[in-house]
């Protein structure tokens, strides 16, 4: 995924340090091309032949490496790069690369950068919350720098809290994301996504749900930050990993994503509901375990009550907004799906039919149809849900253009 992609790591002194040899491999693996700086410190953590060996290239540890090199080392470097990760960034380097210092290597070369600069901070939580930190941090925000914010858990000092290394994926994640950045065409605006499905409680012990993994509201979700977005996911009981950037609400049931969603939709110029929403809850929710014989031998009465249609009191409610809906159908697709778009007032309906082998619950790949309210559509192959995401937000991205919608904040 970072195929021909040239990184230059920088190495701190953390304790995390004995992680970099991991991420070297992985960003390897990953089809990167490697260069490694080591601070001084970092070296008290891991040895530079470590590193070397993994990155299959010469570790930068002195600003004056003999007689030999070239002074200009850090230029030719920084140039050479597409990115430059920070990883674990310590609070001494961040506040390095805050004040433009360059007496050492790593922020001689930080500061020659024409390329991105990434930097995961990774330290006790007392110095990683210290308002001298998170200042420098700010001061590295404001010039472009992205941070990804350390993970909370149990720190080498036997404390817990705030300032682990994130985990590996999310930093390649995050590489991805700055090296392949869609574009800022939705900056500035706000984008509301719901994914996943509701559970409905029955009693303690059971709910009515559905197969919905999410990954198809996490991928809209992430194309939409990955152009500027400001993105609000609500996200029923699902096991995915909040795309970076991303503000995430999770609900249970209907009544409460109903409740979050009616919040954000508020001020949303875009409404994307790819979750499966249960359209049914019990009538009562027993406080204790239901029998199995309570109601007689062989079967059991199960009262539903109706749901809330979000979708259709979101096109009740639209203004300066763009609606997109999903239509989950089994047979006469096309025309299910239209009455579904003008029902609730969608400006565009997702069709998908979970019977076709590729499409529709749990796949990384979907198969769906486009349907515009102008009675125009859209058919698309066989699609990562990642590919599908990006093609719906370029979708809805026209159709804020060609409405003329502004910015402005969408009134409810
Ligand atoms: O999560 P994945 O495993 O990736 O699977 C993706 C998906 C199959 C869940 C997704 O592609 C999809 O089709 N989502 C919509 C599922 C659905 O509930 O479809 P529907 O035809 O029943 O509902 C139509 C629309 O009304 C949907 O936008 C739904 O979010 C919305 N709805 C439904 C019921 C309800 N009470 N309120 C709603 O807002």
């Amino acid at each position: 995924m970072l195929r021909g992609k040239r990184v230059i790591l920088g190495v701190t002194g953390s304790i995390a340090a004995y992680k970099s040899a991991l991420l070297v491999r992985e960003l390897v693996k990953a089809g990167a091309e490697v260069r490694v700086v080591m601070t001084p410190s970092a070296c008290e953590f891991i040895t530079p032949l470590t590193l070397a060996t993994l990155s299959r290239a010469e570790v930068v540890l002195d600003m004056f490496p003999g007689a030999s090199s070239r002074g200009t080392w850090h230029i030719d470097l920084a140039l050479w790069a597409d990115v430059m990760l920070v990883a674990p960034a310590s609070a001494n380097t961040i506040a390095r690369l805050a004040h433009g210092m360059a007496d050492n290597a790593l922020a001689a070369l930080a500061l020659a950068l024409r390329c991105p600069l990434v930097i995961a901070p990774a330290m006790d939580t007392d110095m990683f919350t210290h308002p001298a930190t998170q200042d420098n941090l700010e001061a590295l925000r404001r010039r472009g720098a992205v941070v990804i914010p350390p993970d909370s858990g149990d720190l080498a000092s036997g404390l817990t809290g705030e300032g682990r290394l994130v985990e590996i994926p999310a930093i390649l994640e995050t590489l991805e994301d700055v090296l392949f950045a869609d574009g800022n065409d939705l900056a500035g605006m706000r984008v509301l996504v719901t994914a996943g499905p509701t559970h409905e409680r029955i009693d303690p012990v059971r709910f009515i749900g559905n197969h919905s993994s999410g990954k198809m509201g996490f991928a809209l979700a992430h194309a939409a930050a990955r152009r500027g977005a400001i993105v609000t996911l609500v996200a029923g009981p699902v096991q995915l990993a909040t795309p970076r950037g991303v503000r995430r609400v999770d609900v249970t049931t209907a009544e409460e994503m109903f409740a979050a969603v009616s919040d954000a939709a508020t001020d949303a110029n875009i409404v994307v509901m790819a979750a499966a929403v249960a359209d049914y809850r019990a009538a009562e929710y027993s406080e204790r375990k239901l029998k199995k014989d309570a109601q007689g031998e062989g079967e059991m009465l199960l009262r539903l009550q109706q749901n809330p249609d979000i979708l259709r009191i979101l096109g009740q409610r639209k203004r300066n907004q763009i609606l997109i809906g999903f239509a989950l159908e089994t047979h006469d697709d096309e025309a299910n799906a239209r009455l579904k778009l003008a029902a609730k007032n969608a400006d565009m309906i997702v069709l998908n039919n979970p019977t076709i082998p590729g499409a529709g619950f749990g796949t990384d790949t979907n198969i769906a149809t486009l349907l515009f309210a102008d009675g125009s559509s859209e058919h698309l192959d066989l699609l990562p849900k990642t590919d599908l995401a990006r093609i719906i937000i370029d979708r809805a991205i026209h159709l804020l253009t060609t409405l003329s919608l502004d910015a402005a904040p969408a009134s409810s």
